[in-house]
């Protein structure tokens, strides 16, 4: 079983490049033969949420037209592209005021959440080694963190200690502190944490850096875009922003609760005296300088095109809107659930939310139920429980998913529905 990146070898009878083109037509129905084969519309089926984040549907197409127009232009070459550079200034200004960030903070594009967390990590190991001669670095960090900090540190060797979580699912602060030394460059919190939508308290985070003079980094890749909205609406969140003075660095998706088209999230950093560790300008080679906006070289301009034109589309009224309908959403959900034996929601403060499995139940079996009946989400293990990701969908649906849900539970308890009686689906 695999989700986020299984795929199965297939064997292919011939040869499957061409020896000769085929036309545009040929081409068109190719791809539209894939298209048909992907589940990726909630309004289609009954209920695909956690993996578009794309269910304002103008906003969508505006972003598809943008991304379009744009896409061939490489941002590397910005002196050939005062157009795409202005246009990519006016972003991060965006971000700046829709994200409450102070004036003087820096912006970076990058290609998705993951990027912007190897990048706080990248950032964070050469200050250490720049200020602190930390040769070995670690990081410590809560257990619920992203993967993606893993796989980077796995990459550039840095050992990584996820901190076990305290008993209401947040990181273990105290836990975190004891596990800092000398060899520690970065800690770092969620806001909120992709598995159960919960955050960290980033205040308290944010003192032990400053105590043990550490980077910290906050990743609000998930929430960046939504939080700022959500409490203008009222409600309360805690602090996770560069309103804490221990946080250096701050990742933001746009992709996400930005709206943009994949694939673009954003890394910020306090100022430019944290952005210069960052900043890799080579020059060790035949051809001269090379800058780039972030780890990547080549980056096509079509995602910040449509994130200029999602922002300047939808504007703060459209977010508000936006963010008060994924409210909705959770209340609707936390409602009608409350109403099903076997099932019960984990209170989470944004983005997310998990639904936790009676024991026994077997978590596939429910999933699988659900896929049957085109309805959608995804698992989490500790404790076993479906993810669903609030995304501004109608109250269609929620019900529809609500109703499958409702009919899957008892069938896996009786086993009518079972592992061995599904139909393969991941
Ligand atoms: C909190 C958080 N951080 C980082 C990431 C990684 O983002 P990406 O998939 O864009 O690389 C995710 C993805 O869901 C996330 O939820």
């Amino acid at each position: 079983m695999g989700y986020f990146g299984g795929e199965q070898d297939i064997e292919f009878a011939g040869k499957v490049f061409p020896d000769k083109g085929a036309t545009r037509e040929e081409v068109m129905q190719g791809l539209s033969a894939f298209d048909a084969m992907d589940v990726t519309d909630i309004y289609a089926h009954n209920t695909i949420q956690s993996t578009t984040l794309m269910s304002h549907l103008e906003a969508a197409e505006i972003a598809k037209d943008a991304n379009r127009m744009f896409l061939r232009r490489n941002y590397l070459y910005k002196e050939l592209l005062p157009g795409c550079t202005q246009m990519g200034l006016e972003v991060k200004q965006m971000i700046k005021e829709m994200l409450r960030f102070p004036q003087d903070s820096r912006v970076r594009f990058t290609s998705g959440g993951s990027e912007s967390l190897y990048s706080a990590i990248a950032s964070a190991k050469e200050w250490g080694k720049q200020e602190k001669n930390i040769l070995k670095p670690e990081i410590v960090v809560p257990y619920s963190i992203h993967t993606a900090f893993s796989k980077w540190c796995k990459y550039a060797s840095i050992n990584i200690k996820r901190i076990p979580l305290g008993k209401d699912y947040r990181a273990d602060v105290a836990a975190i502190e004891k596990a800092i030394t000398k060899n520690t460059i970065l800690i770092a919190g969620s806001a909120p944490c992709w598995p159960y939508g919960l955050f960290d308290d980033i205040p308290a985070l944010g003192a032990v850096a400053e105590k043990h003079n550490v980077w910290m980094h906050v990743d609000g890749c998930l929430g960046g875009f939504q939080s700022p909205f959500v409490e203008k609406l009222g409600q309360q969140l805690p602090t996770w922003d560069f309103r804490v003075p221990g946080v250096r660095s701050i990742s933001a998706d746009l992709h996400k609760h930005g709206y943009s088209a994949k694939p673009l999230s954003s890394i910020t950093f306090r100022n430019k005296d944290w952005e210069q560790y960052y900043v890799c300008s080579a020059s060790d080679w035949p051809d001269g300088l090379y800058s780039t906006e972030a780890i990547a070289g080549t980056t096509s301009a079509g995602p910040i095109a449509s994130a200029w034109a999602v922002m300047k589309f939808l504007g703060e009224e459209g977010y508000l809107e936006l963010a008060k309908r994924s409210m909705e959403v959770k209340q609707r959900y936390l409602d009608k659930i409350s109403n099903i034996d076997g099932v019960e929601c984990f209170p989470s403060d944004l983005c997310t939310m998990t639904l936790r499995l009676e024991k026994g139940l077997d978590l596939f079996a429910v999933m699988g139920g659900l896929f049957e009946r085109h309805s959608y989400c995804l698992p989490s293990f500790q404790p076993p429980a479906l993810k669903i990701v609030l995304d501004p969908v109608t109250d269609e649906v929620v019900d529809t998913f609500v109703k499958d849900l409702a009919e899957v539970i008892p069938l896996v308890k009786s086993g009518e529905i079972s592992i061995d009686n599904l139909k393969p689906w991941m």
